[in-house]
Order: structure tokens, then C-alpha cells, then sequence
């Protein structure tokens, strides 16, 4: 039978769960072939819900025994039709007995229970629990669970499941159990095990309340030395909760497990945290600035997860942002308070709008574009998407723009006040912010249900007679694919007057001082904003802080531009006037590529780039910040007809440019920004080694050999690496003679540290000199291996996603690879598949020789009978 169109779910038909679970035992006997799995179910009618049978979920397992009130159910007693069992007539309250047999050694979709490098892991998130136990496995259905693990001591000697241990010991056949017991509710996609041969760094810590709590990091053997940052981290995150939000941890103990196979990055079981390696293993020898940071928002995002996420929990999964964007702002807010100083905070909130715009601007412009809460999925995997995750954390940031932090933290009180130990909805949480703080919120759903990102428009006129500026805002948001019409969203939009002395006018609205910035609250289809007493005509700075998750549309002239990069107060729309000088130039320069024209880049732009480079007045970081420019894939979401070369071309001109003009001063700068010592992932450490790396990247990519012979040496010489991984990339990038001894080397000296193995694939991935031939070559590497998540990651999608100009070759043989790829691993790992499916999302913006090669790619995979739902759902959704 061909599958061509799987089940669409829809929102709006959620009905409630038929029966409720009180408690669940789970029984483990875990073997990689045959792993048998007990699990006994205490339910009851759901007086809430008309339906009377009983429905629980399995998949890829085998049913041996089913009992109900202690007897075995006959096979007319129940029907299996798929994934799906129903027990019809079941009496009001019910005992069940299932017993079902999995083979965990054969899972390499990695949900569910599966073996890796020997351990048994599991991953429930969203629908891997039906995986290991026939269950009403969604997450409105909360129980408490008891579980009991078995397995040989010797290759297993360390048994973790969620809560507390209460019982551990030797079995009469010499193999050992422990028993787990978590006193919270929760839904099944938070259960999880962990029974596996690792060693763990271990503290007690005190919270708040003056109660200890027990906090481990669990990591294979060898790998101790590199455990440190995560506990940290962990410890500063529970601090930072209490703190901020008055939100203790409700454990005695609270565990990490770190795996190499993972899908994601990390996931929130209660009290269990399963991470992926790339997010715990750190050191200076191995971990760059970025891993450091990340390994601190991930491990801060999983533990705040315990409150958004656990203890309140989603109705069903199209409230998945109602946990993830929340959990998303909530990281965002702890890493910004982490730096602590007003630019380092800006810095952090710039790489989130440079996030938004390369990832979710894209997507929410392309054929997979939803809202945050989505209407309807066919493979809900598909969306954990950065819709959900980094646009929800828009939508969390504009409820505290619009009500400040003190009335959001009220609504936050309301909103567990009200939702302890339930499974709610986008909606209670908006209802809680409205409530705690009077205001109507109404309009602010549209943030959930309409997709696209809105565009801002805004004209100023300044009355030299009344000195008043008026400032018009008007909206429109684009068409999305079953959402032809929008209705106006309710935009806070942060708005500074900038003076020609360069400060700030202090602002008048309907005679009231509003400070130098004032949110104005855009809800119509356009509205006109008066300011009074401003003396002379202003440049405004609008959506500072970048106040809402919209394009701004302003036509500014290069003057004004210069004048708010040189003085903008608010320092990220400082950083955006950079960017929009540096867009302007791209895109012209594209033009000028592709039409065959001599490519010249101003005076202005470089004098405008010497003065940030040179201003000591600004951090390191922030220059590296204004400095860098916009990627690829944001300079081909502002053409309309992409040519992925023309593209790179006037980058590289930009950057060579940059690099031949400005050496003097990159040199100074990189002298400068040297981080002698012992190596330290703070904040103003980590803002000059990018500065410095960023001026080593533009001096490489210039016309003499000076950069290279720099980049040399650095490779050589550096004790970390941040600076290691930066000169290698250098000279990968600019394709210099040493590259391939300086790879050769690296790989030599890492071969044995997976996470840097990856590193060394994906420069290789991404540089420009890499064609498909090389890929597939690298395939070849005894190191490459399709069925670990990280290391296709690596190459694969590196290739296919980061390295324009290779996979975009005019023979279309990039985008045959990728179906071939695609193809190959849906057979493994079909949600892993999916993720690199998406590399054609934007197909219809190319050239038309090249869209011909990518539909025909499409339609190859599509064509495919065998195919899973996962990838079926994104090709034929690009397809549509
Ligand atoms: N819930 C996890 C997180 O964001 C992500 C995840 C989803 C992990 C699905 C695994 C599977 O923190
Ligand atoms: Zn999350």
C-alpha cells in the first residue's frame, strides 16, 4: 500500500482522555535483544470525557500478555489496529497488566529505549513512551510512577530512573535492581531510564529553603575531566530560578546523563535530564567559547524546564511553545544575567536576533511556516521547530516589554498559582498574564495563531513650527500557507528620538515625559504617534532592543545610518544600523556579480567599519558583533531571485575588502585582544578572543599572506580551542596551502574526542573548496557513520546547509546527494531524516535552472513508496 498522505491531527479536534492514570509500575528486564517491560496501570473514567474505552498507544513492540482487574483479556476483548489498542466496556476503575517485549539494540530512530555505545538510554519526548509500553501516552494523561530496573551488574552497573531510589540490591539469578520513585505527577513523555556504565562528578547543594539537594553529572569513563562547566552551570541555573523567579527545585536530587546518541540537544525528564555530549563535555582543550555557552543555556534551559514544563505541563502538542517558548525566554534572560553588564546583555540579545532572522524569519516565509501554536501537524516531531522554540520566546519577551518585569513575574505567580500539576494551554498562560495585571490581553492571541512575520512600516515627519515629530506605524503581515488573510497583531514597538548632538530627545507623548525610550503599543492596521518638544529634527531609533519579532521597514538615508552606529543608546539598534549598511552593499554587490560588473565597495562603509573597530569605548564583543556581516542566508532572504554564488562572491569581496583596507587596524586589534593566561570562558574573555578571531578570519581572507602566516602560527601555538578551531577554520576557509597539514594534525592530535571529531568534519562541511565529490569522499572516513545524529550532522548537513555554493552547483548533483542522503537515513532514523529534508524548504526563491534540479529532487524523494511520516510531511509540504 502506498502512504502517500499520512493523518493530518488538528487542533480543534482535542477531546479529553476517556480514561485517567493513577499510578503506573514499570517492571524492566533490560536486554539489548529482548528487553521485556511489566507495567501495571491503576485507571479510572474520566468524568470529563464521553468516550468510554479505554485507548492506549504502542508502537514497534510486542504485546505478550494483557490483564484487566487480574484477568487475561481474550483477543475479543480488545482490538489492536496499528498503534492504537481499545478495550471496550471496561468497567469504571481498572487494574492493567501489560506485558510487552522491545529490542532496544535495534532502535536507531533513538526514541523510546535504545542502546548506546552499550548503555541503555531512553528518549520519550514527544511519543517514545508508546515505544516501551502500550499507554494513553499523551500529555494530558499525569501519573506517578514507580520503577523497577534489572539488569547485569557488570555491563550495567549504574540503574537511574526518575525521583528517588528507594531500593537497591542483588536479584537471586546474580544480575541487580534499584527502585525508583518519583512523588510528582507527570506525563509519560517525562519518563525516562538510564541503565549504563558511566562514572558521575557529584555535589550536595544547598537551596533556599535550607534543604540539601543531591546533583550529579553522569558521563562515560574518560570523561570526568571535562564535567566541571555543567555543574556549574546546573548550580548557578537553580540559584538564578530561585532568585529571579522564586521557583525552587522540588527534588532531593537532580541528575544529568550525558549521550553521544541523541537527537536533539537535551531533554527535561524529571529529576533525570538526558543530554546530548555536544551539551555537557567541556574543557579548554576541546570546547570552544560557543560550547561553553551553550552547554550553560542548555543545562540552564532543561533544569528551568522543572517548573515550565513539568510541573505545569502542554495539554496536548500544539501548546508545545506554551513550555518551550516560555523555557526558551527564561534561558535567554539567565544567560543575559550571567553577563551581567548592560553590553554584554546586548550582545546576547543580538545573537538572538541574528538567530531569528537566519532561521525563523526563513522559515516562517517558506512552505513549512506555522504559528507558534500550530493549527495542525501529520508528524509532530516536525515541530520542534524555531518557531516554536526562539519565536514563542518573542512572543514570552513581548508580554514582559509590554507589562515590565515586575508584572510579568506577577503573571508568572498567577500562572502557577492557578496551573500546579496540570496540563494547559497557551491560552491560561496569557489568560494569567492578562489577570495579574488588568490588562486585556485579547488581541495578543494573534502572536499564537497566525504565522508570518509582520512587517512594521514606519514614516516620521518632523513640524519645524510646533517642534513635534510624528511618528506613523502602520502593519501587514505575508500570506502563509493556509492563512491567506492576517488581522493587525498588538506590537510593542521601543522607540528612542537619537539628537544631532547624537543624545537621545527626552520623549513627550499627550504632554507626558516618557524617558528617552517609550514602548508605543502598534494594535491597528496603521497608527500616528506625537511627539512634543523635540528642538531639532531626530533620527529615530525604532523596535529597540529589538521589541518585537518583526521586519521594520524605514527609510533611512546613509546618514542617518552613520549617525545611529556611531550613537545610537540603545546599543542593538546600534548594532542594526551596521547591519543595514553592510545589507545595502551586499545586495548590490550580489547584483553587481551576477550582472558581470566591477565590484566596489565605499569609502563611507569602510571609514564607518575603522571607527567601531577602533572605538575602545566599546566592548570587544560588541565590536566583533558590528563587525560581522549578515550571513548568507539572510542576504538571500532579501533577493528575489537567489543565485547562491553571486551571493558568496560579494561576501568574500566584502570581507577581502574589509581585510585588505583595514589591515593596520586588525592587526592592532588582534595584538590587542590576545587573552594571555589561563584560559576562562567569561564574558569579556570570550568578547575579545572573537574580536581578535574575527580580524584573523578578514586578514586571511585579504589579498596577502600575511593573515595566513598569522593564522599558521595561532593554529600552532594556541593552548585552546576557540583560538585552535578559529585559525584552522581560517585557513580551511581561505583555502591556504597549510590547511591540509593544519587538518591532518588536528585530527591526529583529537580522534578520540567525538565532539571534536565532528568539528573537524563540519569545517570541512562548510568550507567552499569542499564539492560534493569530497563529501562523499569524507564519507568514506572510518570516522563517519550515518547512525549518530552529531556526526551526520557534522558533514551531511553542513554540507547541504551551510556550504551554499558547493551544494548549489548548477548540475543540481548537491541536491541529488541530498536526496540520496535523506533517503538513507529516513531507513534509520526518520526524525533525524526530516531535519535535513528541510535543507529545500526555500526551493521556489532560486534560480529557475536550479529549482528545476531541486523539484526534481524533491519529487524523488517523494516518489519514494517507503517513506516516513516525518519526511513525507516536509517534501510534500515543499511540494504543495
Ligand atoms: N524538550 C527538549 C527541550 O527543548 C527537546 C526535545 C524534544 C528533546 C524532543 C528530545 C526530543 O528541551
Ligand atoms: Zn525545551
Amino acid at each position: 500500500m502506498r502512504t502517500d498522505t499520512p493523518l493530518t491531527i488538528y487542533r480543534k479536534d482535542y477531546t479529553a482522555p476517556s480514561y485517567l492514570v493513577d499510578t503506573v509500575e514499570l517492571g524492566f528486564d533490560l536486554d539489548p535483544a529482548r528487553t521485556i517491560v511489566a507495567n501495571r496501570l491503576t485507571m479510572r473514567r474520566n468524568p470529563a470525557s464521553a468516550q468510554r474505552e479505554i485507548e492506549l498507544y504502542g508502537e514497534d513492540i510486542e504485546l505478550v500478555a494483557l490483564r484487566l482487574n487480574g484477568k487475561a483479556l481474550g483477543k475479543r476483548e480488545y482490538r489492536l489496529d496499528g498503534n492504537l489498542l481499545r478495550i471496550p466496556n471496561a468497567p469504571e476503575e481498572v487494574t492493567l497488566e501489560i506485558e510487552t517485549l522491545c529490542a532496544p539494540e535495534k532502535n536507531t530512530a533513538l526514541s523510546g529505549l535504545y542502546v548506546s555505545n552499550g548503555n541503555f538510554i531512553t528518549q520519550c519526548e514527544a511519543e517514545g513512551f508508546r515505544r516501551i509500553t502500550f499507554f494513553p501516552d499523551r500529555p494530558d494523561v499525569m501519573a506517578k510512577y514507580t520503577v523497577m530496573l534489572r539488569a547485569d551488574k557488570e555491563r550495567y552497573p549504574v540503574l537511574l530512573s526518575n525521583g528517588n531510589l528507594v531500593d537497591e540490591g542483588m536479584l537471586p539469578d546474580g544480575r541487580h535492581y534499584a527502585k525508583w520513585e518519583d512523588p510528582f505527577l507527570k506525563p509519560s513523555y517525562l519518563f525516562a531510564l538510564v541503565a549504563a556504565k558511566l562514572v558521575c562528578q557529584e555535589e550536595k547543594f544547598k537551596l533556599a529553603d535550607g534543604r540539601e539537594a543531591l546533583l550529579q553529572v553522569w558521563v562515560e569513563e574518560g570523561n570526568l575531566d571535562k564535567t566541571d562547566y555543567a555543574m556549574q552551570s546546573l548550580k548557578k541555573s537553580i540559584r538564578w530560578d530561585e532568585e529571579r523567579f522564586g521557583l525552587e527545585l522540588d527534588l532531593d536530587r537532580f541528575m544529568i546523563v550525558a549521550t553521544g546518541d541523541f537527537n536533539m540537544g537535551a531533554m527535561e525528564n524529571k529529576g533525570l535530564n538526558i543530554f546530548n555530549t555536544k551539551y555537557v563535555l567541556a574543557n579548554p582543550r576541546v570546547a570552544t567559547d560557543i560550547d561553553f555557552q551553550g552547554i550553560e543555556a542548555v543545562v540552564g534551559h532543561e533544569y528551568f524546564h522543572n517548573w515550565t514544563g513539568n510541573r505545569v505541563t502542554c495539554r496536548d502538542w500544539f501548546q508545545l511553545s506554551l513550555k518551550e517558548g516560555l523555557t526558551v525566554f527564561r534561558d535567554q534572560e539567565f544567560s543575559g544575567d550571567m553577563i551581567g553588564t548592560s553590553t554584554g546583555r546586548a550582545v546576547n540579545r543580538i545573537d538572538q536576533v541574528r538567530t531569528l532572522r537566519a532561521a525563523q524569519f526563513p522559515e516562517d516565509a517558506g512552505p513549512m511556516a506555522h504559528p507558534v501554536r500550530p493549527d495542525s501537524f501529520v508528524e509532530i516531531n516536525n515541530f520542534y521547530t524555531v518557531t516554536v522554540y526562539e519565536k514563542g520566546a518573542e512572543v514570552v519577551r513581548m508580554y514582559q516589554t509590554l507589562l515590565g518585569r515586575e508584572g510579568f513575574r506577577k503573571g508568572m505567580d498567577l500562572y502557577f498559582e492557578r496551573h500546579d500539576g496540570q496540563a494547559v494551554e497557551c491560552d491560561d498562560f496569557r489568560r494569567a498574564m492578562a489577570d495579574a495585571n488588568d490588562r486585556n490581553l485579547d488581541q495578543f492571541e494573534r502572536w499564537y495563531s497566525q504565522a508570518g512575520t509582520p512587517v512594521v512600516r514606519a514614516q516620521m515627519r518632523y513640524d519645524e513650527q510646533q517642534h513635534a515629530v510624528e511618528l506613523t506605524l502602520s502593519q501587514s503581515c505575508p500570506a502563509t500557507p493556509g492563512q491567506p488573510e492576517k488581522l493587525p497583531f498588538h506590537i510593542p514597538v521601543a522607540v528612542g528620538l537619537v539628537g544631532r548632538d547624537g543624545r537621545d530627545i527626552p520623549l513627550v507623548i499627550d504632554d507626558q515625559e516618557r524617558g528617552t525610550t517609550t514602548v508605543l503599543e502598534l494594535t491597528g492596521a496603521e497608527q500616528t504617534f506625537r511627539f512634543t518638544s523635540v528642538p531639532q529634527q531626530p533620527v529615530p531609533s525604532i523596535l529597540r532592543d529589538f521589541s518585537a519579532p518583526v521586519v521594520l521597514e524605514y527609510d533611512y538615508s546613509d546618514e542617518d545610518l552613520l549617525h545611529l552606529f556611531s550613537h545610537d543608546s540603545d546599543p542593538v539598534n546600534r548594532w542594526e544600523a551596521g547591519q543595514r549598511l553592510a545589507m545595502e552593499r551586499l545586495l548590490r554587490l550580489t547584483e553587481d556579480v551576477t550582472a558581470g560588473s566591477r565590484l566596489q565597495l565605499d569609502d563611507t562603509f569602510i571609514e564607518a567599519m575603522r571607527k567601531v573597530l577602533t572605538d575602545e569605548s566599546l566592548g570587544p564583543a560588541f565590536r566583533e558583533q558590528a563587525l560581522l556581516l549578515p550571513t548568507e542566508s539572510m542576504i538571500a532572504e532579501q533577493t528575489d531571485v537567489v543565485h547562491p554564488l553571486s551571493i558568496h562572491m560579494a561576501r568574500q569581496f566584502v570581507r577581502s575588502s574589509i581585510g585588505n583596507r583595514l589591515r593596520a587596524e586588525l592587526l592592532a586589534a588582534y595584538d590587542a585582544n590576545q587573552t594571555p593566561g589561563q584560559y576562562s570562558p567569561d564574558a569579556e574573555s570570550i568578547g575579545k578572543r572573537a574580536l581578535k578571531n574575527l580580524a584573523l578570519g578578514y586578514l586571511a581572507a585579504a589579498s596577502d599572506d600575511e593573515g595566513i602566516a598569522l593564522a599558521e602560527r595561532q593554529f600552532d601555538e594556541a593552548d585552546n580551542m576557540t583560538d585552535r578551531a578559529a585559525a584552522l577554520g581560517a585557513l580551511v576557509h581561505a583555502r591556504a596551502p597549510a590547511a591540509q597539514r593544519a587538518l591532518q594534525g588536528f585530527y591526529d592530535e583529537f580522534e578520540k574526542e567525538a565532539l571534536v571529531v565532528d568539528k573537524w568534519f563540519a569545517m570541512q562541511a562548510s568550507s567552499p573548496s569542499t564539492d560534493v565529490a569530497a563529501v562523499r569522499e569524507l564519507m568514506k572516513h572510518p570516522a563517519f557513520t550515518m547512525k549518530n545524529p552529531n556526526r551526520a550532522r557534522s558533514l551531511v548537513f553542513n554540507f547541504c546547509m551551510a556550504n551554499p555554493v558547493q551544494f548549489h552547483v548548477p548540475d543540481g548533483s548537491g541536491y541529488a546527494f541530498w536526496a540520496e542522503q535523506v533517503m538513507a537515513l529516513d531507513a534509520l532514523n526518520p526524525q533525524v531524516a526530516a531535519r535535513l529534508a528541510r535543507a529545500m524548504d526555500r526551493w521556489r526563491r532560486y534560480a529557475p535552472a536550479l529549482q528545476a534540479h531541486m523539484k526534481q529532487a524533491l519529487k524523488q524523494v517523494n516518489g519514494l513508496k517507503k517513506l516516513s511520516n516525518d519526511v513525507r510531511e516536509v517534501v510534500s509540504k515543499a511540494l504543495a
